[in-house]
Formats: C-alpha cells, structure tokens, sequence
C-alpha cells in the first residue's frame, strides 16, 4: 500500500465514525481523511471539533446514496480506501421507519461499491492497493441462548473482563455462525454485509468486514442505553428499562473499536471477516446500577438514590436475548485486545457526559425531545 493514501471515512460524524476519523488525522499525518457523512439527526460535526483544522482531514457532506457525487469524489479525490461506518444504527428506529434502513444500510452501501468497482477498475492498476472495509454489527448473527441465567466462569478473561465477570451461555458468536437477523435493522446489515462479499467473489474487489459488538464511550447519541441513561439520572428522569432487565450485550469502549479497525485496515487479510468484541458480558439490569452507582458518587447523591428511577416499561419486539462476541481470532492473527477495564470505561464514560453537559443540550433540544416524547408514549 502507498504511504500517501487517500482515504474516503464515510458517518464520520457518528458516535464510532468520529473515534475513527480522529485516530486516523492524528495518527497518519500523510494521509488524505475525507469523512463523508450526510449529517442525519446522528451526525454531529461537534464530534470532531478538535481536528476539523487538521490539514489532512477534509468534510464532505453527502449521501452515500448518491452514486453520481461518490463516483466523482472517487475520482477528484484519486480514493484508494473506504471506511464504511455510515448508517441507520438505532434498533427502535429500525422497528418504526424500516425503509429508511434498508435504504441507508443496503442501497447505500451498494452505491459506494459499485462507484468503488467502476473507478477502481478504470486504473491501470485496478484493485491493487486497495481496501474497502465494511464496518458491521454482531446482532447479523441474531441471539444466543441464556442458559446459564445466573452466569458462569467465562472462557475467555482480557484486560476489559470486570471484577466477577460472568458469561450468561455456552454459546458465542464466531466469524463463521450463521447469520440469523431478527431487527429491521439487523436485517439491513445483513443484506449490506452479503452485497460487500459478492463485490469480493464476483468481481475480485479486495474486501473486509468486521463484526462488532455494542460500543459504548464518549459522543455517542443519547437514544442508546448509555449516554441516555446518564443523562436521565442527571436530571432526575425515569430509567426506561425494557422487558426484566436481563438481555444480556457484550460491551466495549468505542476507542478500542478504533484501534480495532485501524489494525485491521492496515495488516487484515483481505476477503476475510473478523469479529470484535469486549469479552464482557453484562445483563442491563446490572450494567444500569453501575452506572447509577457512578453518577450519584460523581454529583455527589448518597448511594441508592437515584434507584427509584429505574421503570421496567414494555419490552422492545423481537428483542434479542444475549450478544457474546468471540474474537479470539483477531487477538491471534493481529494481536488486538481491548484495553481498558470496563469499570474504568464506565467511570470515564459517565464523566465525560457529566463534563460535557453543553454537547448533551445541543442534541437534546429541539426534535430530539419530540422524538423520545413519541417513542416512548404507551410504553
Ligand atoms: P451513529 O448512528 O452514531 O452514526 C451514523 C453516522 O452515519 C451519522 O454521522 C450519520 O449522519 C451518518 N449517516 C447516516 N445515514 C447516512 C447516509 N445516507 N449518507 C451518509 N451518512 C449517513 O452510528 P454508530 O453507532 O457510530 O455506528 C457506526 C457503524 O458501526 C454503523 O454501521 C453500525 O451499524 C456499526 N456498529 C455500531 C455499533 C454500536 O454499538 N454503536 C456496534 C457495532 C457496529
Ligand atoms: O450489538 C451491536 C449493536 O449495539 C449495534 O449494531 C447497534 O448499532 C447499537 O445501537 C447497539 O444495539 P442495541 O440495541 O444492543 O443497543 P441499545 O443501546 O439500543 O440497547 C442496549 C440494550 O438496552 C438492549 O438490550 C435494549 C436495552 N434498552 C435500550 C434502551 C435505549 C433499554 O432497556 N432501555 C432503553 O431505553
């Protein structure tokens, strides 16, 4: 691969997309980093403030979905990597507005491959060089069971596995289950996944797709079970917990995420999938009293108070039981692990909501309130 390289980031404005872009400007000065994202209700160009003037980074807003303006970036900006991030990513969403996913998360990632086919193989060297790396989700793989509802000793202990960490199955998700999607949303990106590995067998296109778990950390927008949760506990708001609280989700820091991909993208073997995981497991209900347990001791609250907040409300349909990640295979072949202990995480999560109060009114005004109002009026 070339030391100069031109690099096309796409939902770089996003909670995962903006760690990526940041760890790309600031680590490979060299590079050319366009983040391309069509700014949806997700993305926030506050994410990146701190590079926006970085002088290898570049902003374009657009649709992944318009295959005419990404032919022609390709092109102007001579693209010789695509780091596909972009997407519809909420599951409640998905469950409301499917169309809108399959529109995103399926056509859209078939206009970037098709603009990345017809540029790539316009040059001399054709694929030569270059990388298209598909950034998927682990819920493809559908759920697994919970046979062990009290927990057993896990199988696996990293640096992220927490004091007493449990698994709740026998079961894990390896790169070669079978996908078994039961979300709007899953469904999408398993169909966009499928398009990303035709583009490798029919046409040779040097594809990667990764599979990842729940990422939680810094920017990340409050409809999702974190950051929603720190700032309901902030203000005094009902916790809405779906169902009894026991799905279980295997949880890692969004950095890690990062770190992740950049490993991959420059040493992983083309046409060939990982999975990336926490090797934490942690039921919500459990998960939600650590993090009621962070914000009271950081605003000061005595222990337990804010306890009362916590509503067990209808259950999300279709909500999968238990996510567990297995990535053994990319720690061996590439020698990634995560790097940070969860209760480390969590405790710099919750600060960094509870010092960022300003970016969390930014997003929370306006049609984000009338959204939350809507979904969970009749819960
Ligand atoms: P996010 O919702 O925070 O960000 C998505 C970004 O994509 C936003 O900046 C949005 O503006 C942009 N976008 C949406 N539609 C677009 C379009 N049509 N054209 C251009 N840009 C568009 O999502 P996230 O949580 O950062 O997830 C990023 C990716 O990682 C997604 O593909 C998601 O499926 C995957 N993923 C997420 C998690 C997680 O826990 N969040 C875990 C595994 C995989
Ligand atoms: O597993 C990876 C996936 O993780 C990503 O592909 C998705 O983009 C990402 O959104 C996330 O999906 P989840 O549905 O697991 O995340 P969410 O934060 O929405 O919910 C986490 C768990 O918490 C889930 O079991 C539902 C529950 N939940 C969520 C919300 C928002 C609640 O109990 N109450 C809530 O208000």
């Amino acid at each position: 691969m070339n030391s100069k390289r031109s690099i096309v980031i796409t939902g770089g404005a996003g909670f995962i997309g903006s760690h990526v872009v940041r760890l790309f400007v600031n680590k490979y000065p060299d590079y050319n980093i366009i983040n391309l994202d069509k700014l949806t209700y997700a993305g926030n160009l506050a994410n990146l403030k701190d590079i926006e003037d970085k002088p290898n980074y570049k902003f374009v807003k657009m649709d992944i979905c318009d295959f005419e303006a990404f032919y022609q970036l390709m092109q102007d900006e001579k693209v010789d990597g695509i780091i596909h991030l972009a997407a519809e990513s909420h599951v409640d969403r998905s469950i409301k507005d499917p169309f809108t996913f399959a529109r995103t998360n399926v056509m859209g990632t078939l206009s970037l491959l098709q603009a990345a086919k017809l540029y790539w193989e316009s040059l001399p060297e054709k694929y030569e060089g270059k990388r298209f790396y598909h950034i998927s989700t682990d819920e493809v793989y559908g759920a697994l069971e919970m046979n062990h509802p009290e927990g057993i000793e896990p199988p696996f202990k990293t640096v992220a596995s927490s004091e007493g960490h449990k698994a709740y199955g026998d079961e894990f998700f390896y790169e070669t289950t079978k996908y078994n999607p039961h979300s709007p949303y899953s469904a999408s990106k398993a169909s966009s996944d499928h398009f990303v590995r035709a583009y490798h067998d029919t046409y040779g296109m040097p594809t990667i797709v990764t599979n990842c778990s729940n990422n939680y950390g810094p920017y990340q927008f409050p409809e999702k079970l974190i950051p929603l949760f720190i700032n309901n506990i902030r203000h005094g708001k009902a916790l809405p917990v779906y169902g009894k609280g026991e799905n279980v989700r295997d949880w890692l820091f969004v950095e890690d995420h990062a770190r992740a991909i950049d490993v991959i993208f420059h040493q992983g073997k083309t046409a060939e999938t990982y999975n990336i995981g926490g090797f934490n497991e942690w039921k919500n209900i459990d998960l939600i009293k650590v993090m009621i347990k962070t914000v009271d001791r950081l605003l000061g609250n005595p222990e337990g108070h804010s306890l009362k907040l916590i509503t067990y409300v209808t259950d999300r349909l279709g909500h999968d039981a238990r996510y567990a990640i297995d990535s053994t295979k990319l720690q061996k072949e590439l020698g990634w692990e995560p790097s940070l202990q969860f209760e480390e995480g969590i405790e710099k999560t919750v600060r960094w909501y509870l010092d960022h109060q300003d970016w969390m009114d930014n997003i929370t005004s306006g049609d984000y309130e009338k959204y939350y109002e809507d979904m969970y009026k009749g819960r």
